[in-house]
This record gives structure tokens, C-alpha cells and sequence, in this order.
């Protein structure tokens, strides 16, 4: 691995619906922002996450500020694109005449994976901004991916592009993307998963993919959701002492049952853990489960420190 996700420019971070992938955007973009790092968030066209873990509203498609040096945007295919013209067109009335078209509208509808690239430029021109003094707006850009097959098929777009069409200003752009992408100096691709059956399954085969497919350059393995180390040898020895007190009172024998079933439930993520190992070869970092019943900012800090922790 080519330094550390502290020195990269474009951190996607990808895994299973579900398996806390907004999460860790977060608590990364937080740890980025404490490291000084002028960091935006990119969610692509969803129901936004990252400004509530800090208690603001949604962002839309303004990058907003939701801490100290950390801004969060969603990028939605309309404006992308409507900025996008202008940027290329330099007038508004050019813009219409060329974009609000009927047969550019059908044309735009009717090609797969359109409003989708749209999304992904955004995110890559969030990369190439600068300011007038040609400095970059923005240090580090997190990408907050689509769940696995759809944050594959996204990301493949540039390279698709490109296979139907490798000359004129289109196949420019999205060189450039697919060079981001692949640029081990710039980008890094971490992996969220959960120690659990399906969630390492998919883990598995999306690790593979992003080699064998896409060649973006991988980072970390976070496994979210690992629960504590509650019981060794002398606890597992007790738990089978109570069966008197049990007879005796039968409440005792359901709150020890509980407690077996989260032991239990901690050996299965032991297994999970261990064939991530196996089967990942990249640094895994352990995210705990919180038994919070607020999951917010609280619970964002925690993870970074975490991960703060972990990485260095
Ligand atoms: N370490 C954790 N401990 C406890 N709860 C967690 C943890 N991580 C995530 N969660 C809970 O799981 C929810 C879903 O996480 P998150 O939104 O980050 O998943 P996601 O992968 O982005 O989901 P989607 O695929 O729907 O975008 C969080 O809102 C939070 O309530
Ligand atoms: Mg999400």
C-alpha cells in the first residue's frame, strides 16, 4: 500500500447495502478534517446521512459545512449535469438550446449508466477544483459508494466509456476519470463489511472485482459491528455453574441465557473475522458495535478515534 489514507485525495469507500458504509465516510471525513484536511463528503443522489450525524439538515447539491473543515454535498444528476453544460458551454442560452432539448432529454434517458456518470463526474471535478490561486478546494473527497453490484457498475462507467469510444472530448473526460480512479497516488478504495455470513460473502467477491475489474487501488477492510470480547475461559467456566440458582429461580436461568446467545453470537463473529483474514489480504480494522441508543455524532467520534488509532 502507497502511504496513507491521511495523504490520498479520493477515498471511496464501498461495501453491502446496510453494512455502515455512511457511517464510516463519516467518522473518516471527521478524522480527516481533525488532521486538517479540507473534506467533503459525496453522497450520489440518496437520502442523505452525513449531515445528520452532526445535526444539520440536508446539504442538496450546495456543499454545506457540518464541522470544522468538513462539508458534505449530494450530488444529484439535474444540477450536476445543468453545471456541468455551463462549464463546457459558457452560456446559459447555449445551455437550453443545447440541454433542455427535447431529443437531448430522450437522449440522456435513454442511454444506461448516463445520470450515473453524471454523478461520478461531479465527484471527480470535486478533485480538480482549484481556486484562483490554483490551489485544490478541496484536500480530501470521500465517496460515499452505492451498495456493491450498483457501486461496481458506477464505477466501471469511465472504462465503458471508453471501450465504445477512445477519441473526442467525451473520451477525455473519462480517461481522466479512469485515471483518478486507478491512481494509487491520489486514490484509495476502503472496504466496509460486517462480520456476518452474507455481509463477507459480498465482501469477498467485491474485493476481487474491484482487482480483476475495476483497478482501483484498495486501502482498508473495515469490519463494522464487532461486538465485545464479553467471556473467556474463566467467564465460558461459570456460565455452567448456575444450573442450583436456575432451579431455584427461573428468571435466572433466562438472564443467563442471554448472556450465552451474546457469547455465542461473538464466537460466529470470530469465524467471520477469521475468513475475512483468510480470504482479504488488506490491514483490517476492527469497528466495535455501539450499544447506543442515539446513534449521532457520539457514536461518528468514537468510530474515528478508532480508526484514528488504527491506522497510525
Ligand atoms: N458500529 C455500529 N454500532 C452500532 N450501530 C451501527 C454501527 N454502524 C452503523 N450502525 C447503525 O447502522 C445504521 C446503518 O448504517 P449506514 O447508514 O452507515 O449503512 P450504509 O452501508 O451506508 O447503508 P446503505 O447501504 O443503506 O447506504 C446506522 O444508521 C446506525 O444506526
Ligand atoms: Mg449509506
Amino acid at each position: 500500500m502507497s502511504s496513507g489514507f491521511l495523504d490520498k485525495r479520493f477515498v471511496i469507500v464501498a461495501g453491502k447495502g446496510g453494512v455502515g458504509k455512511s457511517t464510516m465516510c463519516a467518522a473518516l471525513g471527521l478524522m480527516a478534517a481533525r488532521a486538517g484536511k479540507r473534506t467533503i463528503i459525496a453522497e450520489l443522489n440518496t437520502r442523505e446521512k452525513a449531515p445528520h450525524f452532526f445535526g444539520k439538515p440536508d446539504s442538496g447539491y450546495d456543499a454545506q459545512e457540518i464541522w470544522e473543515n468538513l462539508y458534505s454535498i449530494n450530488i444529484q444528476p439535474e444540477p450536476a449535469l445543468h453545471e456541468y453544460g455551463l462549464m463546457k458551454l459558457k452560456f446559459e442560452r447555449v445551455f437550453k438550446l443545447v440541454f433542455e432539448n427535447e431529443a437531448m432529454q430522450r437522449l440522456l434517458r435513454m442511454v444506461p449508466g448516463m445520470n450515473e456518470l453524471i454523478l461520478l463526474g461531479k465527484a471527480f471535478n470535486l478533485e480538480r477544483e482549484r481556486t484562483r490561486r490554483g490551489d485544490p478546494v478541496w484536500d480530501m473527497i470521500i465517496v460515499d459508494a452505492p451498495a456493491t453490484g450498483h457501486g461496481v457498475s458506477l464505477l466501471r462507467l469511465p472504462q465503458v466509456v471508453l471501450e465504445v469510444s477512445r477519441t473526442g472530448p467525451m473520451a477525455d473526460e473519462v480517461r481522466a476519470m479512469r485515471d483518478l480512479l486507478q491512481d494509487p497516488a491520489r486514490t484509495m478504495l476502503n472496504l466496509v463489511s460486517l462480520p456476518e455470513e452474507m455481509p463477507v460473502k459480498e465482501t469477498i467477491m467485491l474485493s476481487e472485482q474491484v482487482d480483476s475489474i475495476l483497478q482501483i487501488p484498495k486501502g482498508y477492510l473495515l469490519v463494522n459491528g464487532v461486538f465485545p470480547e464479553l467471556a473467556g475461559q474463566e467467564e465460558r467456566a461459570l456460565l455452567g455453574t448456575f444450573e442450583a440458582a436456575t432451579a431455584a429461580d427461573g428468571r435466572i436461568g433466562r438472564a443467563i441465557a442471554c448472556i450465552e446467545a451474546m457469547v455465542g453470537r461473538r464466537d460466529l463473529q470470530q469465524g467471520y473475522l477469521d475468513e475475512l483474514a483468510r480470504r482479504v489480504a488488506l490491514p483490517a480494522i476492527e469497528v466495535p458495535y455501539l450499544f447506543e441508543r442515539e446513534f449521532g455524532f457520539d457514536a461518528i467520534d468514537t468510530i474515528s478515534r478508532r480508526l484514528a488509532d488504527a491506522m497510525t
